[in-house]
């Protein structure tokens, strides 16, 4: 089968109602395996809408995933896919990210299974973007922006392929025979493109097309040269946005929770801005936030971890959780790591323990 924008010119000789207008064809997809990153796919859906993508979008979640989640994913996203948990199991791997909940990424992979579209751009449910980048859909597999910790690898957090089950397949064998040199999709998926590096400078994607708000720090300069031109912010590393706390009153990101390594403030605003005026409507029709008084505390029935303080802040005691409920949303990925299970949390229960 000639799929379109492969060879030849697109639109010449057209074949197909798909090679004349391949746009219904073409996908961005990206993935959640619990409702705390939902939150962040329901942010990425409405950043791509709001900048008139006429691409189809998809989510792929995974059983952990809520049924309220599942439907305020649906008023966004063309398409929830429902796919199992590929999780590569290998702590070794993962300590060394200091990243032990990846694991879970390689379900990422099932995104090649999607061949009812042509071609696809996958972008981390961590990623924003601030403009129109239906351009990507011209590049052709595998292209991505390299990661800003090893340059010679490409960030798998944006990057633009093609559904076939073949590929699909490959990948799978690699995982299960060779496994992953970073215990997630990323080492993976370097191993399989291995070429990516040296081959064809058009499948690198400028840096722009996924900008990590880590690199911000480390290249002061070029980000004063270049950032304005940014078009896909990548809150790449353990925080994410929805870790944060939001003062939604004076649009401030809580400073006893900002982590100064982790974003530019800018990018974390826009992705707050967002999230208040266009997905926590979503969450409270769907009854997945609870509304204490003046003081509005954005909570995930099932445990995730922003928060959202509207006006004068009493100091609203925290819902009760049980030890089992925590044990429970801790496996699921949703631990509570700037409350209950902060760090320091655990060292004093450890240092119980060791004493
Ligand atoms: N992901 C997920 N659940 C998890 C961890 C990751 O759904 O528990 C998905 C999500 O789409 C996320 C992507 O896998 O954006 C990659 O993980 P993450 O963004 O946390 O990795 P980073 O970019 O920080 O290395
Ligand atoms: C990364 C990528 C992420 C990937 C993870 C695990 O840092 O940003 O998309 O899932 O590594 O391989
Ligand atoms: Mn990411």
């Amino acid at each position: 089968e000639v799929q379109p924008g492969g060879e030849g010119p697109e639109g010449l000789g057209s074949r197909s109602p798909q090679a004349a207008d391949p746009r219904g064809h073409q996908a961005f997809v990206t993935l959640t395996t619990n409702d705390a990153y939902a939150k962040g796919a329901l942010v990425l859906g409405s950043s791509l809408k709001q900048h008139r993508t006429t691409r189809k979008l998809v989510v792929l979640a995974t059983p952990q995933v809520s049924d309220s989640m599942r439907r305020a994913l649906e008023t966004i996203f063309d398409e929830v896919i429902m796919v199992d948990v590929l999780d590569s199991g290998d702590s070794a791997h993962l300590t060394l990210m200091k990243r032990p909940e990846l694991g879970v990424t390689l379900t990422k992979l099932h995104c090649w299974s999607l061949t009812q579209y042509s071609k696809c751009v996958f972008m981390d449910a961590d990623t924003l973007v601030l403009t129109n980048i239906d351009d990507l859909f011209e590049r052709e597999e595998l292209s991505a922006a390299p990661d800003p910790g090893w340059p010679d690898c490409f960030n798998s957090g944006v990057f633009v392929y093609q559904p076939s089950v073949e590929t699909y397949n490959q990948l799978l064998r690699l995982a299960s025979e060779q496994g992953s040199f970073d215990g997630g999709d990323q080492g993976l998926l370097n191993t399989f493109f291995s070429s990516w590096a040296t081959t064809d400078i058009r499948k690198h994607l400028p840096f722009i097309y996924n900008l990590s708000s880590t690199s911000v720090y480390s290249y002061l300069p070029a980000f004063k040269a270049f950032g304005a031109s940014a078009k896909v912010v990548h809150f790449l590393g353990r925080v994410k946005p929805w870790n944060y706390t939001y003062d939604a009153q004076t649009k401030s990101v809580k400073s006893e929770s900002h982590d100064p390594t982790m974003t530019h403030p800018e990018f974390l605003h826009l992705w707050w801005d967002i999230f208040t005026t266009t997905v926590l409507p979503l969450l409270q029709q769907y009854g997945l936030v609870k509304d204490t008084c003046s003081y509005l505390h954005v909570e995930h029935v099932s445990g995730a971890v922003s928060h959202m303080s509207l006006g004068e802040s009493p100091a609203t005691p925290q819902p009760f959780v049980s030890s089992e409920e925590r044990k429970e949303r801790w496996e699921q990925g949703q631990a509570d790591y700037l409350g209950a299970d902060s760090f320091d949390n655990i060292k004093r229960k450890l240092d119980t323990y060791l004493q």
